[in-house]
């Protein structure tokens, strides 16, 4: 019979990047899917709750969750081969994003470069299909595995099977279900790179890879605070998507709003500029306030609170209603 590990009350400080102070009545270390299979037995034998953790990059945790946390560890990064047009690559839930990308580059298997220095681990990038930079992981998947802890089995999703949309999935849209333990990646065998961010076509025209993930860092690095020196969750709030009657109305007022058109005719607006037309940049609750260097992340001046933060994301989205007419959401998780 597989065991696990049981901590008792587990530090958390350390394993959200936003930092801050929590704990867990009971935590442990997952490193196969058996392991992850015992700790929900474990857990439903005992009538606890469960939270599962990867890089902590997306939560905002309470100061005491009375259950078992989950540190997501499973490692593993491999070849599988080649079907039709693409490399398949699969990677284990808690091997590191961006060492993964990296590690891809490092054995010629480009294509995830746009993604590089996002935050947090593999198992976690489908659940809000990351995207950045004019690519998102919908476009480069092949399937998962997950356990569902409603039929304790392992299974698998197809990308029709996940629903991705921008920042959303079926993990996304029943929190708790299932538990990503790997994925498979679809990296083209002929490699083009995506440059149409502003700020990628610049490159010169014998970009390699590695040229574009090193532009996609350098841009990283210049607009978004880095949570290992500041504490934050990237995006605090999705970028809304309205209709093209609503986008009028804020265009008539504002004629150089950033709007981005989508396939079905919506059209998507800029949180981030919405949030700094309304005086916000630098704004503070406590010590949790919107950066002042870009206005859709929140960042941790040192000590701040989960109280902080849903006090200064009210006034956020309050504020935005006011003005815009336009409601925000939140992009983390609430723990
Ligand atoms: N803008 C402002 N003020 C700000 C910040 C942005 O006016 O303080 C304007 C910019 O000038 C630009 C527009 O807003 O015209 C868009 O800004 P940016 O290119 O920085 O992208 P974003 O829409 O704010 C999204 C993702 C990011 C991703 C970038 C790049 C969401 C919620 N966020 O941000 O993802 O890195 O595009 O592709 O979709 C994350 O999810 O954590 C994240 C960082």
């Amino acid at each position: 019979m597989t065991t696990f590990s049981l901590i008792q009350s587990m530090d958390l400080t350390a394993a959200n990047t936003f930092g801050l102070s929590a704990s867990s009545r009971l935590g442990a270390i997952i490193t196969s899917p058996d392991e992850l299979t015992a700790a929900y037995d474990y857990a439903r034998a005992h009538g606890l709750p469960v939270h599962v953790l990867g890089g902590g990059s997306n939560v905002i945790l309470s100061p005491q969750f009375d259950g078992l946390t989950l540190l997501m560890a499973i490692k593993g990064k491999t070849l599988i081969g080649q079907d039709g047009e693409n490399n398949i690559v699969e990677a284990a839930a808690g091997e590191t994003w961006h060492d993964f990308v990296v590690w891809t580059l490092d054995n010629d298997l480009p294509g995830l470069e746009n993604l590089a220095l996002i935050p947090g681990t593999v198992g976690a990038s489908p659940v809000q299909n990351i995207g950045a930079y004019g690519l998102e992981l919908a476009d480069r998947f092949d399937s998962l595995t997950a356990f569902d802890t409603q039929t304790r089995a392992l299974c698998t999703f197809s990308a029709a099977e996940c629903r991705f949309a921008y920042r959303q999935s079926v993990f996304k849209a029943e929190p708790g279900r299932y538990i990503v333990t790997s994925v498979r990646f679809a990296l083209p065998a002929q490699w083009a790179p995506i440059l149409n961010y502003a700020g990628l076509n610049t490159l010169p025209p014998d970009r390699s890879p590695r040229a574009v993930m090193d532009q996609v860092i350098a841009l990283r690095q210049s607009k978004l605070p880095d949570p290992k020196k500041i504490g934050n969750v990237g995006s605090f709030f999705h970028n809304p998507v309205v209709t093209a009657d609503v986008h009028a109305t804020v265009r008539a007022a504002n004629p150089t709003a950033p709007a981005y058109p989508q396939p079905d005719g919506s059209i998507k607006l800029s949180a981030g500029w919405l949030i700094e037309q309304c005086g916000l940049k630098g704004a503070r609750e406590g010590q949790v306030g919107v950066s002042d260097r870009h206005a859709l992340v929140l960042v941790n001046h040192g000590g701040g609170t989960r109280a902080e933060i849903e006090a200064l994301a009210a006034r956020i989205k309050a504020t935005v209603f006011e003005r815009f007419g336009i409601g925000l959401t939140a992009e983390p998780v609430f723990y």
